[in-house]
């Protein structure tokens, strides 16, 4: 398979090792308390799976759909952002429905990228921002995953040292993998420095419902001038607990809308229309919801944060995602975050991301996904403990036994 231009591009997932090790496990009969993919574990509220079952009764909506959205879809969804963020979308040409965020990331970079075009990528990033480009021919150059002055440094190098000139920035807030989050203030930056050098901004606000905090996570584009350079992704997978329904959109720029919708008329479809009409309701209805999911999300990183800090694991708690960002504990660190995460399957029955899987400044740390519940998690705690002092006594045997 690796005779492949494109697949050569496509390392396997370093999240496969830690999967097979995880299945190995299961089947050997272990309970593992899995936080390592990011996969929402709450159901879809109910208004919107009824609206999906009323909708598919009718025969018209069997047919092939309409590749960007329907009409309706996408007022919902320019509704959200007026509603949200006070940003006023055209639905028909500042707005496109994807299969998920993540197609339509992956088709946006194949909608603008030439070969060897150069593109600013955070390292850590979820892997579609690096992978997405590398697909679509691209190059990339990394720049820190954290929105403070050391981005700003990166990017003034690029776009020195950069040849050719980078075309595009990615920036994803809340982050995963780190939950990093940013505020209206870095996005003036960014949107400033983008139109001064004339690099499109590619924002992926897939976490924007999932906070925890006083503050909403804001949108690029509710800088001034953004709409000139920016398009946005957002996702129904997190906000309404809909990640198997694959629904998402991108909004924006009407030069990149229209790129990408372009793409998607040659590939797609559109979602099953029973999906799209669900998916509006879900947008068009009450947020209640939304604001359950948020406490739930709060209260299970409350107790990840305690309950691991009380069995020996200091780790930041993340204002917003649905992710922790763990520093690998001292006494393990020199394994690297693939072994660590290895060990924790074998030894705690507790499944974890590798941070090197989002890039080599990813190594060092391990991601937390709260798609476990509270018990669960305690139950995590409760192995790491017994984990950590197993493995404290055992290099202190050592020691001993060396001296
Ligand atoms: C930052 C980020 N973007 C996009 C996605 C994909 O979302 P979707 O289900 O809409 O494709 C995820 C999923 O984990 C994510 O973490």
């Amino acid at each position: 398979m690796d005779d492949f231009h494109k697949t050569r591009r496509l390392p396997p997932y370093v999240f496969e090792q830690v999967n097979r090790l995880k299945a190995k496990a299961r089947a050997a009969g272990a309970d593992i308390v899995d936080m390592g993919m990011g996969n929402p574990d709450l159901p879809t509220p109910q208004h919107i799976v009824d609206k999906l079952v009323e909708t598919v009764q009718n025969p018209r909506t069997h047919r092939y759909s309409a590749s960007k959205g329907i009409p309706g879809l996408r007022k919902a969804q320019a509704g959200y952002y007026e509603r949200r963020f006070g940003v006023k979308l055209n639905p028909d040409t500042q707005v496109v429905a994807t299969l998920g965020s993540k197609e339509g990331f992956a088709n946006m970079a194949q909608a603008i990228t030439a070969p060897g075009d150069v593109v600013l990528v955070p390292n850590p990033s979820y892997p579609i921002h690096a992978f997405g480009f590398l697909m679509a021919g691209g190059s990339l150059r990394s720049i820190p995953a954290n929105p403070g002055p050391e981005l700003f440094d990166a990017l003034e190098r690029a776009v020195v040292h950069s040849i050719p000139k980078p075309i595009a920035i990615i920036l994803c807030f809340p982050a995963n993998p780190t939950a990093s989050v940013a505020d209206l203030d870095f996005y003036r930056d960014v949107v400033a420095f983008a139109r001064k050098h004339e690099i499109y901004v590619l924002s992926d606000l897939a976490y924007s419902e999932i906070y925890f905090g006083d503050v909403p996570p804001p949108s690029i584009l509710q800088v001034e001038g953004a709409m000139d350079i920016a398009v946005e992704f957002t996702s129904l997978s997190k906000t309404f607990s809909m990640p198997g329904w694959r629904m998402g959109f991108a909004v924006g720029n009407e030069r990149l809308i229209a790129a990408l919708a372009r793409v998607k008329s040659y590939l797609d479809y559109g979602a099953f229309t029973p999906i799209q009409v669900a998916a509006a309701a879900a947008l068009n209805g009450p947020d209640d919801c939304i604001r359950e999911t948020r406490a739930i999300y709060k209260k299970r990183r409350d107790v990840l944060i305690d309950s691991f800090g009380r069995a020996g694991w200091d780790i930041p708690a993340p204002e917003a995602s649905m992710f922790a960002w763990a520093p690998i504990p001292e006494q393990f660190r020199h394994l690297g975050s693939l072994e660590f995460s290895k060990l924790l399957i074998e030894k705690a029955d507790v499944a974890v991301a590798p941070g090197i899987g989002f890039g080599e400044h990813g190594e060092g740390f391990v991601r937390l996904g709260l798609v476990e519940n509270e018990q669960r998690i305690r139950q995590a705690a409760r192995s790491i403990r017994k984990f950590f002092e197993e493995a404290d006594s055992d290099s202190k045997e050592l020691s001993k036994s060396d001296a």
